[in-house]
């Protein structure tokens, strides 16, 4: 059976982080070439030699995906070195533990920086290589906390999520008949390296598991899962659309 990814090159935002690092391991045994692209250059390359390593092909690039500079320089490096790209996964996201009157300024900026001008900016650079190179997919790492409320903090972090949701949907109809599918995906409570660290024994991780209808977190690799249907052909009819990967958390 052919693979799925084949002959595709795909750029990964925050691609050494938890669900990150699992999308680019999918996508690199799925055939695809793979850009691994995070704020650590160094890092990005290791996983990079990981993958490659293991049989595949990627190359690591730093990308902070706040800049617009940045992302310009990435996008030309990577179009003209591998020839385009067929894949765009924005999935660099931060959160900051404030509601909507501890909020700051400072914060406000610094999530909605990295959490929804970051997912614009790829859009809009590396959308019309995508178109270029023949078509192909973006697909955008929202959460279940961009379209409910939660437990009523992480307010800027809702408030860049439910951004990338509608960015999503209007980027699709924007691309609708040129060949550029735009999707995104809600993961619900997904176990990380980082959340278990931070989660562990605490009455947070016993409320997420609680509030979770199938009665546990989530893996990265489920969500990775999500991302390569959207990314491969098997979604060629699909654009526009949330794929929820939340153990039932949004059904209620
Ligand atoms: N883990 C969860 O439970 C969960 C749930 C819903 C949604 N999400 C979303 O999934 C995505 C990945 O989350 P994760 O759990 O793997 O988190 P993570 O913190 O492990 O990974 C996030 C990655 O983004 C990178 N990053 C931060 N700022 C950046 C910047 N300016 N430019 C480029 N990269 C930057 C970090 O270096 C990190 O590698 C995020 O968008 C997050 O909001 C996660």
């Amino acid at each position: 059976m052919k693979a799925r990814l084949s002959g595709r090159v795909a750029l990964v935002t925050g691609a050494t982080g938890g669900i990150g690092d699992a999308v680019v391991r999918r996508f690199a045994a799925e055939d695809a070439t793979v850009v691994v692209t995070d704020v650590d250059p160094g890092r990005c390359q290791e996983v990079a030699e990981e993958l490659t390593k293991a049989g595949g092909r990627a190359v690591g690039l730093g990308l902070d995906v706040t800049d617009e500079r940045a992302w310009e320089s990435v996008v030309n490096e990577v179009g003209t070195s591998l020839g385009g790209i067929s894949v765009l996964v924005n999935n660099a996201g931060i959160a900051r533990m404030t509601d909507v009157e501890t909020e700051t300024l400072e914060t406000w900026e610094e999530v909605l920086a990295v959490t929804q001008r970051g997912v614009w900016l790829g859009m809009k650079h590396a959308g019309p290589v995508i178109e270029r190179s023949g078509g192909g997919s973006i697909v955008n790492v929202s959460s279940i906390f961009g379209t409910v409320g939660g437990f009523g903090g992480q307010f800027s972090y809702h408030a860049a999520k439910g951004a990338v949701r509608l960015m999503t949907k209007n980027a699709a109809l924007h691309w609708a008949t040129r060949g550029v599918r735009v999707n995104s995906v809600h993961p619900g409570f997904i176990e990380t390296p980082l959340s278990r660290k931070l989660w562990r024994g605490t009455s947070r991780l016993d409320a997420m598991i609680g509030n979770t209808p199938m009665g546990r977190l989530g893996r990265t690799g489920e969500v990775a899962d999500a991302v390569l249907f959207l990314a491969s052909d098997e979604s060629s009819f699909v654009t526009g659309s949330e794929l929820y990967v939340d153990g039932g958390y949004t059904a209620r």
